[in-house]
């Protein structure tokens, strides 16, 4: 092969491993109100601060965001409610590469529930601190 076919192969092979990379680091949380009061929730990471929301009822609130190289990415939101409050990690890429590519939070009574893709029962609960 040609050294010219050569660099047509390579650039093939980064492009194709940045669309992958780019495809499979892409990740989405949901949290969702299910107490039939508000609930206030401030959630941000080392570098993004995504503002003050106000959830009713039924209400979803997500956003999505890709994984860092290192793996290191963290959000962490607050919340308050009528019926306790409190500062949790919803998104940890040590816990939650494996776990979950959607990732459902639902906040109830209790406090704050975690969900794995497509499961019916919550693997994480976080109780009003
Ligand atoms: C709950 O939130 C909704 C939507 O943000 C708002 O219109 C409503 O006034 C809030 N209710 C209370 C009791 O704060
Ligand atoms: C979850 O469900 C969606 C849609 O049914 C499916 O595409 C996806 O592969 C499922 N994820 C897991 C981890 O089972």
């Amino acid at each position: 092969m040609s050294t010219k076919n050569n660099k047509h192969v390579l650039f093939l092979i980064v492009l194709f491993f940045f669309l992958f990379l780019g495809e499979a680091s892409n990740y989405h949380v949901y949290v969702i109100n299910i107490m039939k009061s508000n609930v206030t929730i401030h959630c941000k990471s080392k570098d993004d601060d995504l503002g003050v929301h106000v959830l009713s009822y039924g209400k979803p609130y997500e956003w999505s965001f890709n994984v860092n190289f290192w793996k290191t990415t963290l959000f962490f939101c607050g919340f308050i409610s009528q019926y306790g409050s409190g500062v949790y990690d919803i998104f940890r890429a040590d816990r939650d590469l494996g776990r979950c590519r959607i990732c459902l939070w639902e906040v109830r009574e209790d406090g704050v529930h975690g969900f794995k893709d497509n499961a019916s029962n919550d693997d994480l609960w976080f109780k009003w601190q």
